[in-house]
């Protein structure tokens, strides 16, 4: 995910702008960039790459103020020119997030006579102050930010002034002795500074070397408080949290809420992609489609194969990208690949094969640049930010987004769902982020049900319908990072063998969320109770009935039945955490494991 940088004072501000971006490298980028006052001239630097190789280019710069970027591309290509800072006239800005409406305010700045040069979203708003620019710039970019629709954190300069801003992405100001900082994150500024104070949204920032001044978007000053760090680099950079996997699953609901951004328009009932240009009558004719991934991807794509044939209309063949290759079926008119790194070399092999059969590709996949985006037709991102951990996490949060999103797109071109539908679909979808904030706020009975079983050899996970893929990812979690033996099940499919192995010691997990087949998991239950197994059930909040029959239940907010999944992952996510952190498991590079693979 992007990282803002920011100085104002007493130093030269190149080498700690490069100083403070390195730190902020944990988070992942393709290119890096920063910008510093200089006299009388803003002096932009940037390159494609790493920061060592941006710091190969710089000349010896002189320059008290100035702000830097860590790029990890989601509009444009990850190149020098998609780069950050971005500038129009005296002015350079960098931005996390995304401007929904930059395709807008784009059309509209070109037409006043404004030259856009790069790919980007930022670049519209770097104009945008500009272009409201009278003699100061914090009123510019107050101004500028009431035109903007989407997410930000923004760090501006012009001439001595430094000027940052954010809404639903974090900034943090650093308050050091006669200089003053800007960073998305504190670790990297925490060599200069403990005092921090966290920037709020809609609040806009001043940033001198003698004083940090904030304001409202109405340019109202705010106090704010000072906080004294006390954590050390290394816990900082995952921002407090233990692991990597733990802050990833803390990051979800952000990470949806990228996923979302600018695809949807609730109002309306319209969903839209930018990077797909499969037309009404190409998704008319689509008779069968195949989704292909690996582990945790093929999972999603195995809940897209429910979407799909419910909301769409369409047969969907789900398929092992590692065995794909081996299968003498031809593949659907459409094959979607799942890949949340682009390259894993299963995948990638199952879509040259598929290629080959002539079919149109579509890739869903969180690196861009990666090599399947240079070689599918149709790309879609998940916007889901880097995953550090092995364990992918937030990243199947945001496939699975974009697999509701392509899946009604569909049934709408298809005449399958109506607007009504769409519309209240598309509504109850945006409040999943809150939602999952509220399963993250409430962990204590996962945090028991794990210590009370973290030290069982076995474990089912189990589901009908929609919840079965998320019983084989629940599973997956659990067995990849805590070495339990784990499997996910069709509740249905117990009787036909599995159940001999349950007894008292091989604790179900059983989704168990409202829906068409809710009685017969119910029914499931009484089997494996009746063998003595402990319960826990994963159930809507409103389930009053549930409790009779199992030992535990986590309730998940209530949503329209059909997007429950994706809450009652993040329930099994936190419960395999949770027993792997209680049996002492290295949860962010399990045993044997990688984050990208490959090899076939
Ligand atoms: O990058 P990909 O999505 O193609 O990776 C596929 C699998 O290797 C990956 O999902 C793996 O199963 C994860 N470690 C699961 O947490």
């Amino acid at each position: 995910m992007c990282g803002i940088v920011g100085y104002n004072g007493k130093n030269q501000a190149a080498a700690i702008l490069i100083d403070s971006l390195k730190r902020l490298e944990y988070r992942g980028y393709d290119s890096a960039g920063i910008a510093v006052f200089d006299t009388n001239v803003v002096e932009v630097y940037k390159e494609k790459g790493r920061i060592v190789d941006l710091e190969k280019t710089l000349p010896s710069i002189s320059g008290t103020v100035g702000i830097g970027h860590t790029r990890w591309a989601t509009h444009g290509r990850p190149n020098k020119v998609n780069a950050h800072p971005h500038t129009s006239g005296n002015i350079a800005v960098v931005h996390n997030g995304i401007i929904e409406n930059y395709q807008q305010l784009k059309e509209k700045l070109s037409r006043t006579g404004y030259e856009f040069v790069s790919d980007t979203d930022t670049e519209a708003l770097a104009h945008l102050i500009n272009h409201y620019y009278k003699d100061n710039l914090i009123d510019a970019v107050i101004s500028a930010l009431k035109d903007i629709r989407g997410s930000y954190a923004i760090a501006a300069i012009c001439g001595s002034e430094l000027v940052a801003a954010r809404k639903d992405s974090p900034l943090v100001i650093g308050i050091g002795e006669g200089e003053n900082f800007i960073a998305s994150d504190i670790p990297a500024i925490l060599k200069y500074t403990r005092k921090i104070i966290f920037l709020d949204d809609l609040e806009v920032a001043s940033i001198t070397p003698d004083g940090v001044f904030f304001f409202d978007t109405c340019k109202s000053p705010i106090e704010k408080k000072i906080n004294l760090i006390e954590w050390n680099i290394e816990a900082a950079e995952k921002s407090g949290y233990e692991h990597f996997m733990l802050k990833e699953i803390h990051e979800q609901p952000r990470a949806l809420h990228e996923t979302f951004a600018g695809r949807i328009s609730e109002l309306e009932g319209n969903i839209s992609f930018e990077g797909s240009n499969l037309t009404e009558s190409q998704i008319k004719d689509i008779s069968r489609i195949s989704i292909i991934a690996c582990g945790t991807s093929y999972n999603a794509g195995f809940l897209g194969k429910y979407l799909f044939e419910q909301l769409a209309g369409v047969h969907v063949d789900i398929e092992i990208a590692s065995e794909f290759r081996y299968a003498h079926s031809s593949p659907g008119s459409l094959v979607i690949v799942i890949t949340q790194s682009g390259e894993t070399a299963d995948t990638l092999a199952a879509l040259r094969e598929a290629k080959s059969s002539g079919c149109r590709t579509l890739a869903i996949t969180n690196v861009m640049g990666s090599t399947v985006t240079r070689e599918v037709d149709n790309v879609i991102y998940t916007r889901s930010g880097p995953e550090i951990g092995v364990a992918a996490t937030k990243t199947f949060i945001s496939q699975l987004g974009v697999l509701y999103l392509l899946a009604l797109y569909f049934g709408k071109i298809r005449g399958k769902i109506s607007s009504d539908q769409m519309k209240r679909m598309l509504v109850a979808m945006k409040m999943l982020p809150a939602q999952i904030t509220r399963i993250l706020n409430n962990k204590e009975k996962i945090l028991k049900f794990a210590d009370t079983f973290s030290s069982s050899s076995d474990f089912f996970f189990i589901g009908r319908t929609l919840n079965y893929p998320i019983a084989l990812e629940g599973a997956l979690k659990l067995k990849e990072i805590s070495y339990i033996h784990a499997e996910g099940y069709a509740a249905g499919e117990l009787k036909h063998g599995p159940l001999a192995l349950i007894t008292k010691n091989t604790p179900v997990v059983a989704i168990a969320t409202k829906g068409l087949t809710y009685d017969k998991v119910v029914n499931n239950i009484k089997e494996i109770k009746a063998r003595d197994a402990p319960v826990l059930a994963i159930a809507d909040e409103k389930d009053s009935e549930i409790e009779k029959y199992v030992d535990a239940v986590i309730r998940i907010p209530t949503t329209e039945d059909i997007l429950s999944p994706v809450l009652s992952t993040v329930v099994v996510q936190l419960l395999s955490y949770y027993i792997a952190k209680a049996r002492n498991c290295p949860i962010d590079q399990p045993r044997n494991l990688a984050k990208s693979v490959t090899v076939e």
